[in-house]
């Protein structure tokens, strides 16, 4: 596509097209706005949550940032919760990660990225966490999908350590937090982490005056 004015032909052809094959279409969903996932992934081009996962207009919450991360001084991130579980009350979140993530990537060089170095600390802190691990493997792609996965991980942490969380969990048991992984491969997610309310979050994050 070299031309910016080709997405708003689409974007005709596609209004057009939903609007012949279901007239109510746009009515329907003008209105109401109830998905039952939050899918917290990465702004990489490549990995679009609705298309992989063959869910419609409606039906998932996005939030994606470089490297699909939660970062609890990120404000965006934490709007974006608070709105899904408080008022949308949505049953699932996803966090997803994809394997060769850029952002992982960087965050295991020593370049300096500018403005980018402040994101990317946070993977670094993954990385700290885990590195006895991740230096056992002897290639880097290796070193650096499993950086993917245990970031994935990390960052579902990250989610049940926030206090929107924690309270939603003690008040009705929900949202179930799901940590995937996606490969640019063959198209496919692999699951690599699962959390719910009474799974093991280190007390130290713990609220107990919720
Ligand atoms: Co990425």
């Amino acid at each position: 596509m070299n031309h910016f004015n080709q997405l708003l032909e689409n974007n005709k052809k596609w209004a057009k097209e939903v609007v012949e094959v279901d007239p109510d279409y746009f009515t329907r969903l003008e209105h109401i706005q109830n998905p039952d996932y939050l899918w917290i992934g990465c702004s990489d081009s490549r990995v679009p949550a609705d298309k992989i996962t063959g869910t419609h207009p409606g039906e998932i919450f996005v939030h994606r940032n470089i490297a699909n991360m939660v970062v609890h001084t990120d404000i965006n991130l934490l709007a974006v919760l608070e709105y899904a579980v408080n008022h949308l009350k949505v049953k699932h979140i996803i966090v997803c990660g994809h394997y060769g993530c850029g952002g992982v990537k960087s965050a295991m060089t020593n370049h300096n990225f500018g403005i980018i170095n402040k994101w990317i600390r946070n993977i670094k802190d993954v990385y700290r966490i885990h590195s006895t691990e991740i230096e056992q493997l002897d290639q880097e792609s290796d070193k650096i999908n499993r950086m993917v996965e245990l970031n994935v991980q990390e960052q579902v942490i990250n989610l049940a350590k926030t206090s929107i969380i924690q309270k939603a969990w003690k008040e009705c048991q929900m949202p179930s937090l799901h940590g995937w992984v996606y490969d640019l491969h063959d198209g496919l997610i692999k699951t690599v982490f699962e959390m719910g309310p009474d799974d093991f979050l280190d007390p130290l994050y713990r609220f107990d005056d919720l």
